[in-house]
């Protein structure tokens, strides 16, 4: 296998010869954020709103970040991989301490660390299963804490299950890895960014994509009850892209994969998200 290219602390080398601290933060406390951001023959999609996003989330956690610095790292690591089509993992944590401690130090230096890896973006039929959503309050900040997430995608692959969809209480916030909407009478509806999720970049690209070709997206706060009455629906993310539900194991549903206003959606999708300039 050829090597990952990596880079760590603005070092570029292959990831095999990259060593962290086990007093890093991101070890002891997953004190980092992060971003995966896509690119598909050759060319990006939707830099700027990664890369703003990473920003948000640096602020949301109280750390300072060159960006300048993380957006050229980024380019060299695709450039140096030859890869066309896959993405860049990005991680940027608060630093290492000097023995674990809950309150960091104030002079603590940022640890940073991205790879590229190659990726297919082909359209995935999926399963899934409906968890409950135990993770904290600020699901906006693209956080690397993600054991809530973790835990219910791993209680979902013993059910052969390739995602989650998850409620709190039984209004429906998002999926393990991925925005969630579902279709009925030729609307669409999503949850809206109130209901503790993450503000998907493919999310507000789909939403954009739809609105300007006339269909009806709804952001709102919906529950388990409108999802069985759905014809379709599907998960968005930018490895991903859309990703339609074929089945949901604990769920009675009505959900179509033949579903127009989903095929519709899935048309223009693919015209728009891999063709953006
Ligand atoms: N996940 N919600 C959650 C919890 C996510 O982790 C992701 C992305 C999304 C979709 O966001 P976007 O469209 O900006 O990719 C929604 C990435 C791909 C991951 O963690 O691997």
């Amino acid at each position: 296998m050829d090597q990952i290219k990596a880079v760590f602390n603005g070092k570029f080398d292959n990831l095999d010869n990259i060593r962290v601290s086990p007093l890093s933060r991101a070890y002891t406390f997953s004190d980092s954020i992060y971003e995966v951001i896509p690119f598909y023959k050759s060319e990006f999609i939707a830099f700027d709103e990664h890369i703003n996003r990473l920003q948000k989330s640096a602020l949301g956690i109280n750390l300072q970040i060159d960006m300048k610095k993380i957006s050229e790292e980024v380019h060299s690591l695709t450039l140096s991989s030859q890869l066309e089509s896959g993405y860049v993992y990005y991680q940027v944590t608060r630093g290492q301490d000097i023995i674990r401690s809950h309150m960091y130090s104030d002079n603590i230096e940022v640890e940073t660390f991205g790879y590229v890896v190659a990726h297919e973006f082909e359209t995935k039929i999926i399963q899934v299963m409906l968890c409950k959503d135990s993770r904290w309050r600020r699901c906006d900040i693209k956080s690397t804490s993600l054991l809530g997430n973790v835990l219910n995608m791993n209680k979902a692959r013993l059910e052969n299950c390739d995602e989650v969809i998850m409620h709190n209480n039984d209004i429906l916030t998002e999926a393990g890895a991925s925005n969630l909407f579902f279709a009925k009478d030729k609307k669409v509806f999503t949850p809206s960014l109130d209901n503790n999720i993450l503000p998907g970049i493919t999310r507000s690209i789909l939403i954009t994509i739809l609105r300007d070709q006339g269909i009806e997206v709804i952001e709102g706060c919906f529950n388990v009850f409108d999802l069985q009455k759905a014809s379709s629906a599907w998960l968005t993310s930018s490895t991903k892209g859309i990703a339609p539900i074929k089945n949901i194991v604990n769920l009675e549903h009505s959900l179509d994969l033949e579903d127009s206003t989903f095929k519709k959606c899935k048309e223009l999708f693919d015209d728009g998200f891999f063709n953006q300039k």
